[in-house]
């Protein structure tokens, strides 16, 4: 059994044998799927399909029997997609050709993010390695947003370790809360729907992500909930905001290691005797700070001279 419910590769369902004392077995298949587990080597009925026509026409739709999927480029029917493998390349009505993926985990942070401003993959792989975020951690976020952040990180610390993300919009925390019910293990998620200034309600954690407008407000907050040589990283859009938070860090004393990376993607287009970078890239998304927390004074070695 895959009890990880957020693994794109798992299985569909969980069967269980049970054995009896006069050598009897039975299956039982004690759940629904979830979402992700859904997603197997065969469309079936109720599966995610990640419809793609181009970088900017591409939908992720659930597989209901006898429903189509409506688009200015054609229908689909997804009666024709049950039974059949994933990667399918399918005629629409129109006799324009779609491929049917199962959505990658990128599909479906972009997907979550559609309406409000994201971490794209590239910065979210850089958080999760920069700040040590693996499985069994325990990390505190904020703000939630799409919660497509809270996904990732609730992916990586998997089913042993935990995520608390605070968000202060009731609209934002439910919509997020909605996002992340469709797509994620909610056993391993806590939703604060609270402003994280008024105070981090966990301790000892292993890592702390801000990606909200005054990351510098949270800096003795973020402190305290840290355990000691553990990682805060904190993204921001904007030098203004990196400035503020790093000066904050720096004068506290209580911080090492401090470091702001601004990471760029190129896509490379390939085509013979013309390969090179594509001729447009996003240009800016936004920069993270990281910084190590420092044991408190009582703990340093004093060095005699
Ligand atoms: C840029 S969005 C976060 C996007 C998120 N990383 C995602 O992946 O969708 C910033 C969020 O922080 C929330 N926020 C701002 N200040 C906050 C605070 N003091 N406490 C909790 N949430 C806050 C905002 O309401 C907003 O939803």
């Amino acid at each position: 059994m895959n009890p990880d419910k957020s693994c794109l590769w798992g299985p569909i369902r969980t069967v269980h044998t049970i054995s009896f004392d006069d050598g009897r077995t039975s299956k039982t298949q004690n759940r629904t799927p979830s979402y992700s587990e859904t997603i197997t080597e065969t469309i079936e009925d109720g599966s995610y399909v990640f419809i793609f026509l181009d970088a900017k026409r591409n939908w992720i739709r659930k597989v209901i029997p006898g429903q189509k999927f409506h688009s200015n480029k054609g229908i689909i029917d997804f009666d024709d997609l049950i039974g059949r493998p994933y990667g399918l390349k399918v005629k629409s009505h129109s006799g324009i050709v779609f491929q049917v993926h199962k959505p990658s985990q990128t599909d479906i942070q972009i997907s979550m993010g559609r309406n409000t401003q994201i971490i794209y993959p590239k910065d979210a792989s850089t958080i999760l390695i920069e700040a040590g975020i693996c499985a069994g951690s325990r990390v505190v976020e904020s703000g939630t947003g799409s919660g497509s952040l809270t996904w990732i990180l609730s992916r990586a610390v998997g089913p042993t370790g935990h995520v608390y993300t605070y968000e202060i919009r009731e609209d934002m925390y439910d919509g997020a809360r909605k996002n992340l019910e469709k797509h994620a293990s909610m056993d391993r998620i806590t939703m604060h729907h609270k402003d994280i200034i008024e105070g981090i309600e966990e301790s000892d954690v292993d890592a702390v992500v801000l990606d909200l407008a005054t990351p510098w407000l949270l800096e003795d907050e973020v402190h305290q909930a840290l355990k000691p040589s553990h990682f805060l990283a904190s993204y921001s859009p904007t030098i203004e905001q990196v400035m503020k938070t790093c000066k904050a860090l720096g004068e506290s004393g209580r911080w090492g290691m401090i470091k702001t990376l601004e990471i760029l993607m190129r896509e490379i287009m390939v085509r013979e005797n013309k390969t090179r970078p594509t001729t447009w890239m996003v240009g800016h998304t936004g920069y993270m700070t990281f910084a190590r927390s420092l044991a408190n004074d009582e703990h340093s070695v004093k060095v005699s001279s």
